[in-house]
């Protein structure tokens, strides 16, 4: 709704994120808002809407510490600012950091100094960072203090991409806005939680950059530090984004430090041949760590959030598991929120078999969304959290406070792994995990039920 002009300079163009997730969501948001073509639609225009995306698009080559290069991409975006801008228009100014942390202090100067949005008819000049935001307490600190000396917070965008997954937005609403489950959201019911992220295949390709970081801080410091947010953070005052916000870092607060018990470790087999990964790499490719939260609500429920690469299937889910009915041993009550694929809440029940035998089974209530919402798109994560930056919401953003929070949770425990202190287990590619992940589950208090599994319903 806005007039003026928009320019988002994807810096790190020629990069793999930019390749595989930057290009293809502003290319899909251009589709959407020019109602030029759906996915169906035939070939041909899908060739249009691609010549004429490509013909948007502006390649400007440079150095990220050189000002004369920043200057020129600077006379770039006039430029075309000069073209789009109406009368009354101002000018927008998104950065997109496909670039490695270690040089976002450097261009973010180089911004500051010569990009900023000039336009005295308002407008804005807005910046996107990815993960990792450092390697631990220390240097994430560091890192938010040089960009924050450039960048006002409302300016400054840190994208989690799992924010922007469907069931991941449907979190708030499902807990708040339904009444059977205020009661029940609590240690008086809920006798442990896990989130957990799987994929079946390794490292490939990515050793390099993998080894020198490790699962937890690739995924669960951020992906599945958020959710947990989501699932065990207070009601907000308001669903402005700073009361969420607020929100998140209370519950990260309350976070216990991490126990050595509460931890498992692995790396797959074959990890380490890699030839970008060296011979002797402690690191964990798999990781399970219990969370402890210390207040009213969640005292005694332990949090499981569990990674790994190379397993024996690619799926991200939360698994709310209830306490026991006292007398009823068919199986606990499970909520499940499936995230990917085949998104799915369902929750699991015990119900007279049906027929004639009075006997009991275990069955569910189950809300998959490719049935329950055909035809429906589901869009993106970084579609919608690119679109959110251009409209200004930081509700699926990560505050400068809450990324402190989350790294104070997880940096001792980096620290001891990254001496050698915490060895990973050897695990086969294709199974579940080092076993000793399971046992850790099961003296958590967690019940698996046996003979059951849900099945997602096929169209
Ligand atoms: C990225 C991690 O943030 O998330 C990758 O760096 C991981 O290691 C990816 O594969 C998973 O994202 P998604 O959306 O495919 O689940």
């Amino acid at each position: 709704p806005e007039n003026g002009s928009l320019s988002i300079v994807v810096l790190g163009a020629s990069g793999d994120l930019a390749k595989k997730k930057t290009f293809p969501a502003l290319f899909n948001l251009y589709k959407q808002v020019r109602y030029l073509v759906k996915d169906k639609d035939a070939s041909r225009e899908q060739l249009e809407a691609v010549s004429k995306f490509l013909h948007l698009i502006k390649y400007v080559s440079g150095a990220y510490d050189s000002e004369s290069d920043f200057r020129l991409l600077d006379k770039e975006i006039s430029k075309h600012e000069s073209l789009t801008k109406t009368a009354e228009g101002s000018s927008r100014r998104l950065f997109y950091l496909a670039l490695p942390p270690s040089v976002y202090p450097s261009v973010s100067k180089m911004i500051k100094t010569s990009c900023m949005n000039k336009s005295d008819l308002g407008g804005w000049t807005r910046i996107v960072v990815e993960k990792p935001f450092g390697k631990d307490l220390e240097s994430a600190e560091q890192l938010s203090t040089q960009i924050g000396g450039l960048f006002e917070e409302p300016q400054i965008y840190r994208i989690d991409h799992y924010l922007g997954k469907e069931l991941v937005q449907n979190m708030l609403v499902l807990r708040f806005a339904n009444r059977m489950f205020l009661p029940l959201w609590n240690r008086d019911n809920i006798a442990n939680v896990q989130i957990v992220f799987k994929e079946d295949f390794g490292t490939d390709g990515r050793g390099g950059y993998f080894d020198q970081y490790g699962i937890i801080r690739d995924i669960i410091q951020n992906h599945l530090l958020q959710i947990f947010c989501l699932v065990a953070m207070e009601k907000p005052v308001s669903v402005r984004p700073e009361h969420i916000r607020d929100e998140k870092v209370k519950v990260l607060e309350s976070v216990l430090p991490i126990k050595d018990d509460d931890i498992v470790l692995g790396q797959y087999e074959g990890y380490r041949d890699d030839p970008t990964v060296p011979d002797n790499s402690n690191t964990p490719t798999f990781a399970s760590v219990i969370l402890r939260v210390h207040n009213e609500r969640w005292e005694g429920v332990p949090f499981i959030l569990k990674a790994g690469k190379a397993l024996d299937s690619r799926k991200a889910d939360i698994r709310i598991q209830f306490k026991d009915v006292p007398g009823q041993k068919q199986g606990r009550n499970e909520f499940v929120i499936r995230l990917q694929p085949s998104e799915a809440m369902y929750m699991k029940l015990t119900v007279k078999q049906p027929g004639l035998e009075m006997s009991t089974v275990q069955s569910e209530l189950d809300l998959s969304y490719r049935q329950r919402y055909q035809g429906v798109a589901i869009p993106e994560a970084y579609e919608r959290l690119i679109l959110d930056t251009i409209r200004g919401d930081q509700q699926h953003f990560v505050r400068r406070d809450e990324l402190k929070a989350s790294w104070e949770i997880f940096t001792p425990l980096l620290h001891k792994i990254d001496k050698g202190e915490f060895k990973s287990i050897p695990y086969k590619q294709g199974s579940r995990g080092p076993a000793e992940a399971d046992k850790m589950l099961e003296k958590a208090g967690y019940v698996q039920t046996h003979g059951y599994i849900w099945i997602p319903p096929t169209l």
